[in-house]
């Protein structure tokens, strides 16, 4: 951790827990039949995203979820990687106390961010850091229930479809 990173408050430092995993596969049925079948997974929702073109099925596992994502069409990342990498893990989430806070001292940490900005995910505020600052994974930040994002990008409110704590 970087000197400024060490200034900076405990709550915008600290990372709650590991919120999901997702795994991008070619078709949710077909996936199950590993997961929910063979690994005895609960299925929580599944759930079509059209605004990112995919489908997303969330399977809670000890506090956390594995989260299958299959491409709707051909237009997305998602799809691009279904096409060149084949199936397999896609991303990391970790969720934090303030997105914006988070985003702000790792920017300055000198980690390069693909969102600058949280925007509405699935199941709250989330944004995305490069891989090429994370090690060659992707890293997906999501703001736990309550935090300062999810009152200005939810005004109405918004409970996510499959919240576990
Ligand atoms: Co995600």
């Amino acid at each position: 951790m970087s000197e400024a990173a060490r200034r900076v408050p405990e709550h915008v430092r600290r990372i709650g827990r590991i919120h999901h995993i997702a795994v991008i596969v070619r078709d949710i049925e077909a996936s199950l039949g590993f997961y929910r079948d063979a690994l005895g997974l609960e299925v929580g929702a599944v759930q079509p995203i059209p605004s990112d073109r995919v489908v997303i099925a969330f399977l809670p596992v000890g506090g956390v979820k594995v989260e299958l994502v299959a491409p709707t069409d051909d237009t997305t990342g998602v799809a691009r990687f279904l096409a060149s990498r084949g199936e397999g893990f896609h991303h990391v989430c970790f969720e934090v106390d303030d997105i914006t806070a988070a985003l702000t001292r790792l920017a300055i940490d000198g980690i390069e961010l693909i969102d600058s900005a949280p925007r509405p995910g699935a199941e709250g505020p989330v944004a995305f850091l490069h891989p090429r600052s994370c090690h060659g994974v992707l890293v997906e930040l999501i703001e736990a229930p309550g935090g300062p994002a999810w009152a200005s990008l939810y005004p109405r409110g918004f409970v996510a479809p499959d919240a576990i704590r």
